[in-house]
C-alpha cells in the first residue's frame, strides 16, 4: 500500500500502476482492475479480487467498499500493520534510514465527529473520489451515540423539524461520548433529546485523562479525542519537553498547550479561527495556564529569530503543511527545539527536508489517529 492508501503494481513494461483499493490491498494479492495508462504510469480501480490474502475478513460495515470513509475494514486486525508498512515506506523513500516509532490505535478508538451530506432524500457519505451519495443508517467507525443519531437526523429533516434543504451536516459528541450535536452549514446547532432536536449553542466538552477542553460545535477538534490525548501525551512526555515559552502555532482550542501544561512557564497560541481562539483563552484560563492567545495567520506571524534557547516551537498546520517562506524564517529561530505535527505524511516529509539545514531530526513517530482509514498522523522532534 503506497502513501495515500493506493495499491502499487507494475505493468509488464515496468510502468508503475497505482490502484485505488477501496478495501485495502495486501502485498501479493491478485486483482482485476479497470486501468487507464498514461505516458509514464497507470491509474486503476479494483473491480474484483481474484486471489485474496488469507488475512482478509468480512467487513463489519455494509457500505465499506463504497462510502469513502474507511478502506481497512477487510484488513481486520492486520489493518494497523498495513499502515505501519505504508508509513515505513514513505519515511524510507523521503527521509532515508531513520528510526521511528509506530503507535497503533486501541480497538475502542472511534470518531467523535463525522461529516454527512443530505441531498433532500438520503443522508450519507460521499462515495470515494465522487460527490455521489452513499446512504448510511449507521456508522460503526463513529462513536455509538453518533451512529445511533443518524436515523434521528434523517427523520427530522424528512419531517421538517430540521432545515430540509440539501447541505452538509456535522455530527459531534464530547468525551466520553454522550450528548450529540448536529451543526448545519450556517453553523446553527441542535442537541439530540429523547423527543427530538433542540437548538443549543453550548460548547462540546472533552474530559480527557489529564485535561478538560471545550470548543464550539462544528469547530475543529481531534477526531478521536481520548486516543489522541493518550498518544500525543505519551509521546511528548517521553520526549521530556519542558522550558520557558511554548509557541503553540496552529493551536486550535489549545489541545497541545493543555497537554504540555505546566511543563512550560508561558505559552503563546496562534490560530486563525476567531472562535477557536476564544475557546483557547477560556480553556487555558480554566486550567490556570498563563497564555497569550492570538487570532492570526501563523505563517505571517512567525518572525525571524523566533524564541529563545529554552523555548519550544510546536507547529500543527492543516494538511497542506508549512509554506516555504515559513520554513525559511524558522531557520533563524532562537528556540532550540521544534515539534512538527502533520496529518499528510508527504507534506510533512517535504517540510522536514525544508527545515533540515538548521533543524536536525531527533525523533520521529507515526500515530494511528484515524483507525480503519489510510490516514496517519506524523510527529517529529527537531533540535537546532
Ligand atoms: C490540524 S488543526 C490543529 C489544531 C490544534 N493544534 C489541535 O490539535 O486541536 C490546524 C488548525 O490550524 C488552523 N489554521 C489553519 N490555517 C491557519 C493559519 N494560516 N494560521 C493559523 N492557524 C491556521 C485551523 O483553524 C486549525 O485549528
Amino acid at each position: 500500500m503506497a502513501w495515500g492508501g493506493l495499491g502499487v503494481a507494475h505493468g509488464s513494461d515496468g510502468r508503475l500502476l497505482l490502484l485505488e483499493a477501496p478495501l485495502a490491498l495486501f502485498p501479493g494479492e491478485t486483482v482485476e482492475a479497470e486501468v487507464r495508462w498514461k505516458a509514464r504510469h497507470g491509474e486503476g480501480r479494483i473491480t474484483r479480487w481474484l486471489k485474496a490474502d488469507a488475512r482478509r475478513v468480512p467487513a463489519a460495515c455494509p457500505v465499506a467498499s463504497t462510502c469513502g470513509g474507511c478502506e481497512l475494514w477487510e484488513a481486520g486486525d492486520h489493518g494497523p500493520d498495513l499502515k505501519r508498512q505504508m508509513a515505513a515506506d514513505l519515511f524510507h523513500r523521503q527521509l532515508g534510514a531513520v528510526d521511528w516509532t509506530w503507535h497503533p490505535a486501541p480497538p475502542e478508538a472511534r470518531r467523535h465527529r463525522i461529516q454527512l451530506h443530505w441531498d433532500g432524500a438520503a443522508l450519507g457519505y460521499h462515495r470515494r473520489n465522487s460527490h455521489a451519495l452513499v446512504a448510511v443508517s449507521a456508522c460503526p467507525a463513529a462513536a455509538e451515540p453518533l451512529s445511533a443519531a443518524l436515523p434521528r437526523l434523517k427523520d427530522a429533516m424528512e419531517g421538517r423539524a430540521l432545515p430540509a434543504r440539501p447541505q452538509r451536516w456535522e455530527l459531534a459528541t464530547g468525551t466520553p461520548a454522550g450528548e450529540v450535536r448536529a451543526t448545519d452549514e450556517k453553523g446553527r446547532t441542535w442537541r439530540l433529546e429523547p423527543d427530538g432536536w433542540t437548538r443549543d449553542e453550548a460548547p462540546v466538552t472533552h474530559r480527557l485523562p489529564t485535561t478538560t477542553l471545550q470548543h464550539g460545535p462544528g469547530a475543529f477538534f481531534q477526531v478521536s479525542p481520548a486516543w489522541a490525548a493518550q498518544a500525543f501525551g505519551g509521546l511528548l512526555e517521553g520526549w521530556d519537553l519542558r522550558g520557558a515559552t511554548l509557541y503553540d502555532l496552529y493551536g486550535g482550542v489549545g489541545f497541545f498547550s493543555a497537554l504540555l501544561g505546566r511543563r512550560f512557564q508561558h505559552r503563546i497560541l496562534v490560530e486563525s479561527g476567531e472562535d477557536a481562539v476564544t475557546w483557547a483563552r477560556r480553556n487555558l484560563e480554566a486550567l490556570g495556564l498563563a497564555a497569550d492567545c492570538q487570532v492570526a495567520d501563523a505563517d505571517a506571524w512567525v518572525p525571524e529569530g523566533l524564541g529563545a534557547a529554552e523555548d519550544l516551537i510546536l507547529l500543527d498546520p492543516p494538511r497542506a503543511g508549512l509554506t516555504p517562506g515559513l520554513c525559511e524564517r524558522l531557520q533563524t529561530a532562537g528556540a532550540r527545539t521544534l515539534v512538527l505535527v502533520g496529518c499528510d505524511g508527504a507534506a510533512f516529509c517535504r517540510d522536514l527536508k525544508r527545515l533540515a539545514p538548521a533543524w536536525r531530526l531527533e525523533a520521529l513517530a507515526a500515530l494511528d489517529l484515524f483507525p480503519l482509514t489510510h490516514h496517519v498522523e506524523c510527529v517529529a522532534l527537531l533540535r537546532r
